[in-house]
Parts: C-alpha cells; structure tokens; sequence
C-alpha cells in the first residue's frame, strides 16, 4: 500500500478523510497533527485517528516555529490583510505544507493530504506550498473532491465500523492557532447580521468588561517582540499570555468582508488579541525609529506582503525579497511600549527607544527649543515656489467655480 501523510486536525473531516482515503484510494496513512495552538487533546486526537484506521498518529509541536518564523516576521512587516486579518490561519499553512513535506520523506510516503474545501484560500495555500517544496508529491484533497454533510460523514464512519461520539459542532466553521481565531458560515454569511456573543470564544464583549485598564510594557529587539514588563519571554508564553490579557478586556476582534483568492468575498469574524497588542506597539516603535520614508515606503510593503501570505506565496523569490527589505527596516526597531490594554481597545502611551528619531530639543515649545525658526521663512520660500508660480500662472483670475473641488455627489450628477 503506498503511503500518504494527512494534515490531521482531530475533526469530523479529516476523521473521516483517514476512513475514506483508505477504504476508496487504498492508501496507508500515517495522520500528522501539527500543533500550532489550536485547543485539542492529544490523546484524544491519538484516539479517534486510530479508530479511523490510520497505521500511526504523529503530533508534532511547531508552536515556537510557527511564531518565530511566521507570525513575528508578518507582524514586523506590518503584514495585515485588507487592513484587518491578521493572517492567523493564512501563516500556518505554508508552514504545514512543509512539515507535510518533511514527513513524508521521513516515512517514505508519496502522497499527503489535506482536507479543504475548493472555495477557499487554505487549499491555494497547501498545494502551491507542497508543490514548491516537493513538486513531485502526489496531493489528494478528499473534501474538495467528494463534498460530504454532517450526518454523511458520521454514516459513512458508522458504516466501516467508526464509531466516535461527535459532539455538537457549533454554528461556525472555526479554524485557530495562536495567531488568532477565525469564524465564518452560519448566520454570519448575512453581512446585515451582527456577529452573535457565540461567534466569540476568546474575547469578552469590550461593552462589559472592567472599565479598570492594565497597563503592560512591551519590549522589541530589531522588530521582535521579546519581553512583557522587562521580563523576557519566549514566543509561545509571550503570545499566550498576550491573548487572555487582551482577550479579557476586549481586545482584538474583527468583523471583516474580505476577498478570497478564488474571488469570492466572504464575511469572516477574527479574534486576535496578542496580535492587535503587538501590532499597536509595533507601529508606535516604528514611528519613532524610521524615517517619513521608511514609514511610507514600508507601509506598501506591508500591503504586498499581506497579499503574498493570503495568496499562498510564502515560498517565493518575491517572498524572500520583501523579506529583506523588512529586515533591513527593523535594525534599529528595538525599544519598548507601554500600552493601555482596556475596554476593547490597545492604545499605546509611551514609547521608548535607544536609537529613536524622536528629539525633544527639537519637538519643544520649551525655551530650551534648538529649532531656528527664523529658517522656516525660506525653506517656505523654496517649497511653495511651483504652488506659486501655478498659481500666478493658472488659477488667479480663474472663475470661482473652477477652484471649487466638486463633491463626488456633484461629480456624478
Ligand atoms: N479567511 C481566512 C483565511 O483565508 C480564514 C480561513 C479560515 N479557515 C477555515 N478553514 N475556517 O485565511
């Protein structure tokens, strides 16, 4: 029997994937759960893969990998998609393909597996990742080739002798990882709707929490985030702590319609507490360490590289480009923050860093300012010299009319 490696996440899906690839393709498989935070008991996962017929269950703890790796980079580069997603899910999954990859040469497996649908962006993500990696791996994806309900699923188990007791799924299809949550389907396909208190499991609705905010300082070397209050942590405690402190008072969730790669917009609901705390300070140290340009330059960058992880190139040239651009960015981003964390929001109030553009001799009203102003007359001169010339030139004598910018309203009448 030839062997394939499955992205096992303990669900009814690829539960029932094990089943089906054995008994309809004749596969042997060996069912890989890769850790990278979601809540779900090893043993339990251990359990129904084996019930399912899988000849070995690995687990494989790539939560440390998965932050140091995947989600600081992103968050260094300001790496937000459409301004809102995190990228949570959108960053596991290369790192998936390859420990997918890597799996299967250990075991001498010729085929993996994953269990996407065909609408969505994971399935770009897996097979443009595994392609990369190992073009001459066969990939099967049972979901998307053979779409089954609910009750299908477990009847079909049933049938070959699988008996496992689902527990109620919940409304939402939800995916998770300590970069953040994701829910989607179910009453949150109506963008009229608002996002039900069951669409949220990590974060406490900002309109009840304590009104009392706590305030944390978080320390970055070269972009990274490394310490909590002057103690170092590593990324896994730092980002766990992260959430449940921002998850407690509200912060980080995220109501979103978004464009999928396959051109569908969907309606998705985020948690992301850790990530909003350290986006927020991130951006306030950036401020103060690079340039107007670098900040303008950067903040394009941002938007490519958001895109690029949403659409599954994380093994690109293209890639590996941005990436040291922004590396580049951060040598002097070392510092900390100070942020208020409270009633839904992550403010930053205080900044601090050693090679900071910030200069207070020249920021200040005070009587110690060492700023010219007498200077500020001629760069005026120079600057506004096209202004004036256009002026003189072409608007002064203009009908009134002309000058006016029009409202868009006006414009489409
Ligand atoms: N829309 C997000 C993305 O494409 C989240 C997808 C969540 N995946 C899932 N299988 N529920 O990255």
């Amino acid at each position: 029997m030839p062997k394939l490696i499955l992205a096992y996440s303990g669900g009814l899906d690829t539960t029932t994937a094990i089943k089906w690839l054995t008994v309809e393709r004749g596969y042997e498989i060996i069912a890989l759960n890769i850790d990278v935070g979601a809540s779900r008991e090893q043993a339990l996962l251990e359990e129904r893969g084996m019930a399912a017929g899988a000849v070995k269950v690995r687990v494989v703890d790539a939560r440390e990998d998965f932050l140091r790796y995947f989600a600081f980079p992103a968050l260094a580069a300001g790496a937000l998609y459409q301004d809102g997603y995190p990228l949570a899910t959108a960053l596991a999954r290369p790192l998936m393909a390859k420990l997918l990859v890597d799996v299967a040469h250990e075991e001498g497996a010729t085929a993996v597996a994953h269990g996407c649908t065909g609408k969505g962006n994971d399935q770009v993500r897996f097979d443009i990742g595994i392609q990369t990696l190992d073009p001459s791996i066969e990939i099967v994806a049972p979901t998307r080739e053979k779409s089954m309900a609910r009750e299908t699923q477990m009847e079909y188990l049933a049938q070959h002798g699988v008996h496992i007791p689902w527990t109620d799924k919940g409304p939402f299809s939800i995916d998770e990882n300590l970069w953040g949550r994701s829910a989607e389907a179910g009453v949150l396909e109506d963008p009229w709707v608002e996002p039900p208190a069951e669409a949220f499991e990590w974060t406490q609705d900002p309109d009840t929490v304590t009104a009392q905010p706590e305030y944390i300082e978080v320390g970055f070397e070269h972009g990274m985030p490394v310490s909590i209050d002057g103690q170092e942590l590593d990324p896994v405690t730092m980002v766990e702590r992260l959430n449940a402190l921002g998850g407690e008072h509200g912060v980080g969730r995220i109501d979103l319609i978004e464009d999928r790669l396959v051109g569908i917009k969907s309606r998705e609901v985020y948690e992301a507490p850790a990530a909003m705390i350290l986006f927020a300070a991130h951006r306030a140290l950036e401020a103060m360490t690079l340039s107007k340009q670098q900040v303008k330059l950067k903040r394009h960058v941002a938007e490519e590289y958001a895109e690029l992880i949403y659409n599954g190139l994380w093994f690109s040239a293209h890639h590996q480009d941005i990436a040291a651009y922004v590396a580049s960015t951060q040598r002097h981003v070392t510092g900390t923050v100070r942020m208020r964390v409270g009633r839904g929001r992550a403010t930053p109030v205080g900044r601090h860093a050693e090679k900071s553009l910030y200069e207070h001799a020249l920021a200040t009203y005070d009587a110690d300012d060492a700023y010219d102003q007498s200077a500020a007359v001629g760069f005026i001169n120079i600057w506004g010299l096209q202004s004036r010339v256009q002026a003189r030139r072409q608007l002064l004598g203009a009908p009134e009319e002309t000058l006016r910018i029009a409202t868009p309203q006006e414009r489409t009448e």
